[in-house]
């Protein structure tokens, strides 16, 4: 039975992470240790073999295991990570962080699009496994079909970010805006709540006057939004719009000589957890959208087509539905005004469940019950 280390699996992707391994009872197939930053010593959870939690950065301990399962983040592994590896640890390391993402000796995970490459780099000895960005598999999890078949010559993808992005912090920031603003409605005197003009202006004030907590984010989001996420990176983009083109890549298996050149502005919105991505594609062909959706649609077993109706679009499309689910609906398919090479699409995926425990979890199963 392998033996298994669990770091940061308390934080938010961690949670996720265990509860899904749970429902899917993978806890029985493996030899479980739980590591800690803070509290080593202390008794360790339910699904522990071992007694007591173990320091995180004891590397002698941590060179014990046969895979060490990371949602500890990326300053964890930049600090472990190299020293682990220095101690000759030829164990699997998956990894949620971005930190080793685009290192040429790591794969990023996302089987139901990659397995091939998966495959091919545990074949070649590829010990460490790193999960995507979550706007890059949403959106692969949904355009999946697409993409084997080839058929998708450029993309934009236009984002609509949830605050959990950000982390639990921004999450509770969110809610405290949003609770402050409500309050302000209906702690209203009635004559100014009757008039929808004055309440839009102490709304307005509530924004400007710098009583709204926006510490997280750098400016309210409750009603508003902000279209910036992650850092600067060259050319005017952020770090989250350059990852929409390089991980991409990199998860196919591509290289310059093929790239798939993709681009947009990714924007926070004032959602709990689910990004949501509204693409135009430019297809390599003129492809019936019956067949678009047959190769959308049959991809894997989390995508649907969502037929392209107010009602559907209501029910399935949004965030609301979605939250917490492992659906990956995608909808408003039609051919463009651009011309039958152009299609666009909207998608919206929970960004705790694909967009980072998931594929953590499915390759710590590749691993357990597969590379066994
Ligand atoms: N960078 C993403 C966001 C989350 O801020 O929404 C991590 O993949």
């Amino acid at each position: 039975m392998k033996s298994v280390g669990f770091v940061g699996w308390r934080g938010m992707v961690g949670s996720v992470l265990i509860s899904s391994m749970e429902e899917h009872q993978d806890f029985k197939g493996i030899h479980s240790t739980f590591f800690t930053t803070s509290q080593a010593g202390q008794k360790a959870p339910k699904n522990s073999n071992a007694e007591l939690l173990i320091d995180a950065h004891n590397i002698d301990e941590l060179s014990h295991m046969d895979i060490i399962v990371s949602c500890q983040g990326g300053d964890y592994t930049k600090a472990v990570h190299p020293k682990l590896r220095a101690n000759g640890w030829k164990g699997f390391w998956i990894d949620a962080a971005s930190t080793l993402r685009m290192e040429s000796d790591s794969v990023i995970i996302l089987d139901p699009v990659n397995r091939k490459v998966i495959d091919q780099a545990l074949d070649s000895g590829v010990k460490d496994y790193i999960g995507g960005n979550c706007t890059v598999s949403l959106m692969m999890m949904s355009l999946g079909g697409l993409f084997e078949n080839d058929a998708i010559e450029w993309l934009t993808s236009m984002t609509y970010q949830a605050a959990s992005g950000g982390g639990a912090r921004h999450m509770k920031e969110l809610l405290t805006q949003m609770q402050v603003i409500g309050n302000k409605f209906t702690s209203m005197d009635e004559n100014i709540a009757r008039d929808i003009i004055a309440v839009d202006k102490v709304v307005t004030d509530t924004y400007r006057d710098g009583s709204l907590d926006s510490s997280c984010f750098g400016a309210p989001l409750a009603g508003s939004l902000i279209p910036w996420v992650d850092s600067a990176v060259d050319a005017g983009q952020t770090r989250e719009e350059w990852k929409g083109i390089s991980e991409t890549n990199k998860i196919l298996g591509r290289d310059a000589s093929n790239l798939i050149p993709i681009d947009g502005t990714c924007v926070r919105i004032g959602t709990m957890r689910c990004h949501s991505q509204a693409f135009t594609i430019k297809l390599k062909r003129d492809i019936p959208m019956n067949e678009i959706e047959a190769m959308i649609g049959s991809h894997n077993d989390w995508v649907k087509v969502v037929p392209n109706t107010v009602e559907a679009s209501r029910a399935e499309l949004t965030p609301a539905a979605v939250s917490g689910t492992s659906q990956i609906p995608i909808g408003r398919l039609r051919k463009m005004n651009l011309g039958s090479e152009y299609l666009n699409a909207f998608t919206c995926g929970d960004q705790l469940h694909w967009g980072a425990a998931e594929p953590v979890r499915r390759m710590l199963n590749i691993l357990v019950k597969e590379n066994a």
